[in-house]
Parts: structure tokens; sequence; C-alpha cells
């Protein structure tokens, strides 16, 4: 066994994670933090510049609300989000964000990112609430504004390949954070007064659809394996949401996004025998009102409309990108010059959706031939992700904004600090922070900024510093290296070192874990399908399989960073399990069907389903929280509105 260095860094705010949320959390505190002479400091698992979802770069800034042209109202984006969510979202989170989102933007802009301008030199819109950018050098812009202003201004320091294990705790308040090197045998002991987490969602908690072929590709990118949601359920925080995964519908196989092609391009979908699933299962819509008759139809719903087409044998499902080419190109038929040009333009806007931000797709596309403008493309349902940014919901819970509170949210949706989690002194955001969706890049980032001035106030009026238990961080070390060590004593017991008696290697953990969350918590092969009896033996292997987790057995620094991202995950599973079980009634189909349960229950469920760990007693504890709104609720004949 290699020796290991521990380093210990003191700091007043620590900022986890290095993705668009932290790198908003950085430029915000970095201003507060300057004025108040605090230390602030950001440490991500990989390179800022290209870290996290938006490490490919995107085709498109998600939320852009556009208060500035008085065409939107920061309520119509919470309407928008609660309606998608099927009525469960916390709009003093929503709101808090959609009326942030805008400024990010323009900062966005102002730093250098080239966002799509009309002949007017308006924004190019991509649907209501989106803006079409040349988003493959997104994240390397965003990165360089937040070291920028961590390092610049003499407040901040970066601490890039730390991994970060789980929190460090002084009694029920968050002391900071324990971590290692992937690159060094160096234990790091982050010491913070405030600790922000930032650390993304969760991938290949399910089995992907990809199998050896294609091991590891997935929409959501491979290393957010949810360290967010383990952090903030070691710590003791409450969480919110947990149930709703988000399945995306996905160009096959390349997992594509759909947004482009359904909102700028105007496409269809349709199944094998050319039949559109929106307009001839119109009438399912009817079942789940009434969210089944807002617009747009709510992302569950859409993804439910073409898997009764697959489940009825009418599959495969495609994009018609070439009828809806020729369709845009048609508008300029009479004019033969500008219907060319139209037709070379939409082709390499085509190509760049998928060049920005999921090159594998155009790979895909250009290895099989396929031209968008002639032929149309395989879409399916995606496995289960975890991103509460996008449109799942889940993270942690965490008071909202002062001023948008009501009497009735009050008690319920406020303690104090702006995103700071039940725990004192551990703050959220983008996909750390639950039932405030559809922040997406741009959300996320100001919702790193609110939370980061939020944490700033915080140790401005706790000046203490809180301590932490030398034993404690002793123990840790001791566990968060036994992976190398069970490793090291049993390598030479076996011909294959993949295969051993005495440990389980971090691939193998992935593949147990992922079979178990497949078969028994709807996943791809359950057909999205789950029930109480599944769910109960589900948790039961899960178990068996967090006895094992003792064994996990790393050859390397990369492997031991393996071992913890799945240990991650399974904190992710369980949690997703628990709440599903808890939540007795079907919500959200189209991201999972609870079949012993199949209707919508909206007088017993219109609630928060809630849970949090109990460090103390290691046992879990479910709640249900009201939902209320902050502004008026909309009449029947404004949801039909659009
Ligand atoms: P991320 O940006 O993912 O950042 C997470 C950070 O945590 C990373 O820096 C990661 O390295 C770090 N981290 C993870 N684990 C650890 C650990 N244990 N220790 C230390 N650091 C850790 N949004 C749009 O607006 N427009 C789009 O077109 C769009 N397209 C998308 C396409 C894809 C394929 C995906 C996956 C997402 C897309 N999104 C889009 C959504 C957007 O990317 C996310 O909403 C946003 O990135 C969430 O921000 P975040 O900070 O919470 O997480
Ligand atoms: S991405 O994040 O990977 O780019 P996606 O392509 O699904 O996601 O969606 C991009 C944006 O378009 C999101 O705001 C999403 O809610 C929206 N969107 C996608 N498809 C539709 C649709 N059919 N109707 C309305 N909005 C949609």
């Amino acid at each position: 066994m290699p020796k290991f260095e521990t380093q210990v860094v003191e700091t007043d705010l620590l900022i986890l994670g290095g993705g668009m949320a932290a790198c908003g959390a950085a430029v915000e505190a970095a201003y507060w933090a300057k004025k108040s002479g605090l230390k602030v400091t950001l440490v991500d698992k990989a390179a800022v510049d290209r870290s996290g979802a938006v490490a490919m770069g995107l085709s498109a800034i998600n939320q852009y609300v556009g208060l500035k042209d008085g065409k939107n109202t920061v309520k119509d984006y919470v309407d928008y989000v609660r309606n998608d969510l099927m009525g469960v979202t916390r709009e003093d989170l929503v709101a808090n964000i959609a009326r942030h989102v805008d400024s990010t933007v323009h900062l966005f802009e102002k730093w250098g990112l080239p966002i799509w301008k009309d002949e007017k030199g308006n924004y190019v819109h991509e649907g209501r609430w989106q803006l079409m950018i040349n988003g493959e050098s997104y994240k390397v812009i965003v990165a360089e504004a937040a070291k920028n202003a961590l390092l610049q201004n003499g407040t901040g320091q970066i601490f890039e390949r730390v991994f970060i294990v789980g929190p460090l705790m002084d009694g029920d308040r968050c002391a900071g954070a324990i971590g290692f090197s992937v690159r060094e045998n160096k234990i790091y002991v982050f010491k913070s007064k405030a600790t922000l987490v930032a650390m993304g969602g969760a991938v290949h908690v399910f089995k992907p659809r990809s199998g050896g072929e294609g091991m590891g590709r997935a929409w959501y990118p491979p290393w957010n394996a949810g360290s967010s949601a383990s952090f903030t359920l070691q710590a003791g925080a409450e969480m919110t949401c947990q149930e709703v995964r988000f399945i995306p519908v996905r160009f096959k196989d390349a997992y594509g996004p759909v947004g482009a092609w359904f909102l700028l391009f105007k496409s269809r979908a349709t199944n094998a025998m050319g039949g559109n699933y929106m307009v001839e299962r119109k009438a399912e819509l009817d079942h789940w009102l009434p969210y089944g008759h807002v617009k747009p139809v709510p992302a569950n719903l859409r993804n439910y409309l073409g898997m009764l087409d697959v489940m009825e044998g009418k599959g495969p499902l495609f994009m018609r990108t070439e009828e809806a080419m020729q369709a845009l190109a048609d508008t300029y038929k009479d004019d033969p010059k500008a219907y060319k040009k139209k037709l070379k333009d939409l082709e390499s806007e085509a190509w760049e959706d998928f060049l920005d931000m999921t090159i594998s797709q155009a790979t895909l596309w250009a290895s099989t031939n396929v031209q968008p403008e002639q032929k149309s493309s395989e879409i399916a349902a995606a496995e289960p992700y975890f991103i509460g940014s996008h449109s799942g919901a889940s993270g942690a819970w965490v008071s909202g904004p002062p001023d948008l509170q009501t009497d009735e949210t009050r008690g319920e949706y406020f303690w104090g600090y702006t995103n700071m989690s039940t725990v004192k002194g551990l703050f959220c955001a983008g996909d750390a922070s639950g039932a405030s969706s559809h922040k997406f890049s741009s959300g996320s980032h100001a919702e790193g900024r609110v939370a980061a001035k939020s944490a700033i106030k915080f140790i401005v009026d706790n000046k203490e510093a809180p301590k932490i238990d030398t034993a404690v961080v002793e123990a840790k070390v001791a566990e968060i290296l036994r992976p190398l060590e069970v490793y090291d004593t049993h390598k030479a017991e076996t011909t294959d070192c993949e295969v051993n008696p005495n440990y389980i290697k971090p691939r193998m953990f992935m593949f147990r874990l992922q079979k178990i969350m497949d078969e028994y918590a709807g996943g791809v092969t359950a057909q999205f399908m789950t029930n109480k009896a599944q769910l109960e033996r589900g948790l039961e292997l899960l178990a068996f399989l967090r006895e094992d987790a003792q064994k996990l057995g790393a050859a390397n620094l990369h492997e031991l960073m393996r071992a913890w991202e799945n240990v991650h995950r399974l904190w992710q599973a369980e949690a997703h399990v628990r709440t599903m079980l808890f939540r007795e009634e079907t919500r959200w189909p189209g991201y999972y069907f609870r079949a012993d349960k199949p209707q919508m229950d909206d007088e017993k469920w219109h609630v928060f389903a809630n849970c949090r760990f109990d460090p103390a007693s290691s046992t879990w504890e479910m709640r249900t929280r009201p939902i209320h709104h902050i502004f008026p609720q909309p009449k029947e004949h404004e949801l039909l509105g659009g």
C-alpha cells in the first residue's frame, strides 16, 4: 500500500463541483467575499474548463425568460414548470431562479458566448424559453469567468482533480468535506464555515441501453455519479422529489437531444406505420388532468404516448428530420436561390446541433450514412437519470427566498438562508437542489450565484469556525483508502485480477447495481414499470450490495474514484427506490409507472415526497410536505392557452 499524505485546507466558503452552478457560485462568491475579507475554495474532480454536463458544449440556452422584452413574466415560467412536473414544484425556488436567469445569460454573452441573432439583432429562440447558441466552447467561457473571479481578486483558490467523498460535520453543522486527489497519493481535508454542494446529478444508476459495444455511452455525462445526493444524504439533509427521475427521448444509440428538432425545426415524431402518437393517442391525455391538457404537453406524458406505441409493437419511432427540413425550405419555394441557401443552412444547423453538444450523434450519423435531409432517424426513451436541473426534480430540500414567501409558505419553505438545506451551513444549487426543475445550464448558473451570495451572508453571521474531530478524520481516511488496501491484500490470490472472492471491482459493483435498478425499479428492461413488491425486493438486494461495498477493491487511484462513485450511486438508488415506494400513485407515466397504483391520486399525493437519512441511527425517514402556491392559480381556460 502506498503512503498517502494528508493536506488540510482551511477556507470560509467551500464550493464543491466545477460545473454550471459552481461556476456561477464562484463568480458571485468572489464579489461578496472580497467585501468581507473572506476566502473561497472551489474543488472539482475534473478540470473546470471541460467538466460536468456542459463539458462537450451545448447548442442552446434552455432557460431565458426575457423579462426586458415584456413577453414573458416570472409567473409564466412558474406555470410552465409546475405544469411540466404534473403539479409538483416549489414555486418560490423556480420564481427566484426565473427572475435572476436573464442577467446570467447577459453575462455569458459579455464573456464571449455567441448567441444566435436574427437580422434585427434579436436573440434567435429555439422555443419560447430557449435561445440558440454556438455552444462548443460554452463551458470553457463560463469556467474562465469563474477562474478569473476567484484567482484575480485574491479571494479564492481552485483544486482540480480532487474527488470529494463526503461531508465532515460538527454536530448538526456542516464543517467541510473530505476527498482525495485522482492524480497523486493525497487526501484532502477541507474545513469551511459554509459548504455549497454543486456536484451535479447521477447517471449509470440504471443499466443503460448501451451494452459492452458502447459501454458508458449515455445521454447524461458518465462522470456525474450521484455525489451531490450522497453528500447531502450523509450530512443528514432532508431530500425532496427523489422519485422524480428524468427519462429523455433521444436519437437512438448516441443519445442526441431532440429539443432543436421539435422546437426549432418543428419536426414530428412518428411510429413505424407513419402514425403520429401525439395525435393518435391524444385521448390518453384525458386520464392525467389537468396536466394532460396543458401546453406544452408535459415531457413525461409526451414520452408516455410514444411508449404506448412501442409497447403495442408499433416501434421503432422516428424523428422525421427529412420532412421537417423540407417543410422549412419550402417556405422559400418561390425563390430558387433563397431555397437552395435555406436547405444548405438547415443542413449545417442540423449537424451543428450535435457537433456542439453530442458529438457522438454526429459521428453515428456519418458512420451510418445518414443525411438528415433525406432520412429519418430512430428515437427512443433513454434509461432513467437524476438531473433535478432539467426535467427531473430530485435534490435537497432547500430554504426559499424570504421575499417570495406567503403566510402559508413561510413556516414550511423558509428557514433563514436562501438555498440552505436543512443542515446548517450546507447550501445546494443546480442538480443538487430539488423541486426546482427546468433551470438547465443558465438557471443552474443563476442559482449558484444566489446560493453563493446567501452562503457568504451565513458566514458573516456565523463567524466562528466549526470544529472537526481528528479521530473522525482519521477513521474517514482509513475508510476512503480501504478499497486500495483490500485489493493490495488479495491481488496475488487470483490469476485474473478482475475476479476474486475477496473483493469486488467497481465495474462489477456497478453492473450489479444497474441490474437491480433496471429489473426492480423500472428501468428499460422493465419498460419503466414497477410495483410495491418489486421495489421491496429491490431494497433487499440493495442492502446486500451495501454490505459488499465494504469489499470494494481498487488497483489504483482511478479505480478508487470509480469505487466511491459507485457508492455514491448506491445512495442515490436507495433514496429513489424508497421514495417510489412511499408515493403510492402513478404521477409521471413516461418516467415510471407504479403498476399496482396506476392512477394519479391528487387528493392524497399532491404533495412533496421527502426523505432523510439519519446518520446517528442509520435509518431512513419518509414524510410529505405540502405544495403551496405563491402565485394565483391559472383557471382551466388559461391552462389550455399555451
Ligand atoms: P454540472 O454542470 O454537471 O456540474 C457538476 C460538477 O460536479 C462537474 O464539475 C463535476 O466534475 C463535479 N463533480 C461531480 N462529482 C464530483 C465529486 N465527487 N467531487 C468533486 N467534483 C465533482 N442545458 C441547457 O441550458 N441547454 C442545453 O442545450 C442543454 N443540453 C444538455 C445536453 C446534455 C447531453 C446534458 C447532459 C445536459 C444538458 N443541459 C442543457 C442541462 C445542463 O447541462 C445542466 O442543467 C447543468 O449543467 C447543471 O449544472 P450543475 O452545476 O448542477 O451540474
Ligand atoms: S437537452 O437539454 O438535451 O438539449 P432537450 O433537447 O430534450 O434537452 O430539450 C431542450 C429544451 O426543449 C428543453 O427546454 C425541453 O423542455 C424542450 N423540449 C424538448 N422537446 C419538446 C417538445 N416536444 N415540446 C416542448 N418542449 C420541448
